[in-house]
């Protein structure tokens, strides 16, 4: 979601392939505008435009753009409609600064009026328009630039980054509050974007900034320096080893399938760092004595706590409440206290509906933990700690190995809350291997069959339900038909009136609920439906459903782990059988960093 970089080199040179290249890989995030700003002496060159980073590039050369500066930013319209105009970077009134914003500046109605009665020259809707003439409007009362940026951040309500150069200067200006930003020291250079991956092809040194923090970028160095005095912080850059390859597609058509074929091996990587881990330990100790526990997340991250709620019930005896974030807020938040523990789950480690939960969660007391694959996000720094996913980058929006690892993670503490020995599941990578083996021609073909359905269901009962509805939103989210995901017994209470002649109904059967799901399945096939069922080898299941997915024999917890990797070769296919790209559903975006 939006996504900006900068870059400030020694003299002006060509930057437009830069440029292009940094904004084909914030991609991912999820966009609907991209836009480049060079600058270099007195002039700024300004293209932006609605539409795709190669589209948008070609139709303006931006490949040819120069300059000692530039900004590049990708917009995913919250404030104003996608339109060239509302397309990032911005200008200042008078054309002498340029700027561009990821995140959400929630006062920006109220700030645009002001700046219209002050006589700036408003252009667009955009809140990152704001981040502009903030500044701007301190700079034109006499400010330096530096404290007309420090002055700007207290009016600007929100969570956000912001990049800024202007004429006859050298530098380009940074701030950050709430949203990620992560600056890139290079030979002759200096760069920053709002994610690791994007800077990794420029360089390895890195300087994580923090909320409230300026950053003021030479070509030669980089300055911090607190909003609140001005004061320059001191911080060591880091060394970045990871490698490039986590993030290329390495054959596959698609990152998605690419990343739904990795997880065994993370599922293996996850298990060992849980074995080893001392804060594994800290946490089952503050989970046994907690009063109240809460599993906390959006989307798929809240059915991996949906996951891991049954499994503590179920294993170890335990309620824990998997509760989507904003509702945290109001239901649970105002009752919670310091013998309350939460454990907040984002893949992102950026969502801004968790981290409000976690806010509301914080200052009421509550211990908060958290499960996140991106290290160093925000979420990973806001919480007592973090257990990491270790998925490595997962660059498709629809999440699939980091769910499972959620799920594994989960798994993993309810064994250990139960005091049951975890070696079973070290035989979970090897059952995931061979359940996509199993599985893969047979969903294909199943994928084609019900392609022509705009509506579906998506069943699961006990352990399997929050795997129905992570089914069904990857359906959803990728095939851009209707799927509902819904506990298998309640279909009878109204959906059923549903089914016609051939209508998709996808069970998820657990080893320990075949019966009840065979009733489901009747319930349905007498009225026409056609019944995919995935689960352990049967003889009623196979006599009963339209189709039967295999997946290997485990016990009911890692049998619904597996379930889920037959959902998602389903969704992919259907996907890719559509004529859509599964990687980059429209309207969404993988980091969520808005209300
Ligand atoms: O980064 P998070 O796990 O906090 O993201 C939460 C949801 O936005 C996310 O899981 C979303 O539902 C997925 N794209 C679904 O595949």
């Amino acid at each position: 979601m939006c996504g900006i970089f900068g870059i400030v080199k020694e003299k002006e040179e060509n930057l437009g392939k830069i440029l292009i290249g940094a904004a084909e890989r914030l991609t991912y995030r999820g966009y609907d505008s991209v836009g480049m700003a060079t600058i270099s002496g007195d002039k700024i060159d300004l293209r932006k435009d609605v539409g795709k980073v190669d589209t948008v590039a070609e139709k303006f050369n931006v490949a040819e753009m120069s300059g000692q500066r530039g900004i590049t930013q990708l917009r995913w319209a919250t404030f104003g409609a996608p339109s060239q105009v509302n397309a990032q970077p911005h200008l200042d009134s008078d054309g002498l600064m340029v700027g561009a914003h990821n995140g959400n500046v929630v006062n920006n109605i109220e700030l645009r009026e002001q700046f219209i009665a002050e006589g700036l020259t408003v252009r667009s809707e955009n809140d990152g328009e704001s981040c502009v003439h903030a500044v701007e409007r301190y700079v034109k009362r006499g400010y330096e630039t530096i404290d007309a940026i420090r002055l700007a951040y207290g009016d600007l309500a929100g969570d956000y980054a912001f990049v800024l150069g202007q004429i006859n200067d050298d530098k380009l200006y940074a701030m950050k509050k709430g949203s990620g930003l992560v600056i890139g020291i290079g030979e002759g250079f200096t760069c920053l974007s709002s994610d690791l991956p994007s800077l990794l092809p420029l360089t390895r040194k890195i300087i994580r900034p923090k909320d409230g923090e300026i950053i003021i970028l030479w070509a030669d160095r980089v300055e911090l320096r607190s909003v609140i005095d001005g004061k320059l912080i001191e911080r060591e850059p880091e060394l970045i080893t990871e490698t490039m390859d986590a993030v290329q597609k390495g054959g596959y058509p698609h990152f998605m399938l690419k990343e739904i074929h990795e997880q065994a091996q993370v599922a293996g990587e996850l298990l060992h760092l849980l074995d080893g881990s001392a804060e594994v330990e800290i946490l089952i100790e503050k989970m046994k004595s907690a009063r109240h526990l809460y599993f906390i997340g959006c989307g798929t991250s809240y059915h991996a706590a949906m996951a891991g709620s049954v499994f503590l019930a179920q294993i170890a005896g335990r309620t824990a409440i998997p509760v989507l974030a904003p509702q945290f807020i109001s239901q649970f938040a105002p009752a919670v206290g310091h013998e309350d523990v939460g454990i907040f789950v984002s893949q992102s480690g950026e969502t801004k509906d968790v981290l409000n939960a976690l806010n509301a969660a914080e200052t009421r007391g509550m211990e908060a933990y958290g499960l996140a694959n991106v290290v160093g996000s925000t979420l990973t720094q806001a919480t007592s700690f973090c257990l990491p996913l270790c998925c490595g980058y997962e660059i498709s929006v629809p999440a699939t190995k980091t769910f499972t690892n959620q799920v594994i993670t989960f798994l993993y503490l309810a064994y250990r809350m139960a005091g049951k020995d975890t070696k079973e599941l070290d035989n979970i990578p090897a059952l995931m291997e061979k359940t996509l083996e199993m599985v893969e021609e047979q969903v294909k073909e199943i994928a084609a069959d019900i392609n022509n359905w705009e509506d579906m269901y998506c069943l699961g009962y006990g352990a399997t339900y929050p795997i129905a509805l992570e089914g069904a939103l990857k359906l959803k989210e990728i095939t851009y038909a209707h799927c509902e995901g819904m506990l298998s017994t309640e279909f009878k209470h109204g959906p059923l009136s549903a089914v016609s002649d051939g209508f998709p109904i996808i069970f998820a059967a657990g080893p320990e609920d075949t019966n009840l799901i065979i009733s489901g399945i009747n319930e349905v096939n007498v009225r026409g439906a056609r019944t995919i069922v995935v689960g352990e080898e049967n003889a009623s299941l196979r006599a009963n459903a339209d189709d039967l997915i295999v997946i290997p024999e485990s016990n009911p917890y890692i049998s619904s782990l597996l379930a889920v990797l037959p959902l998602q070769l389903l969704s992919y296919h259907m996907s890719v059988m559509r004529g859509y790209d599964p990687d980059f559903p429209r309207n969404l975006s993988k980091t969520l960093t808005v209300d």
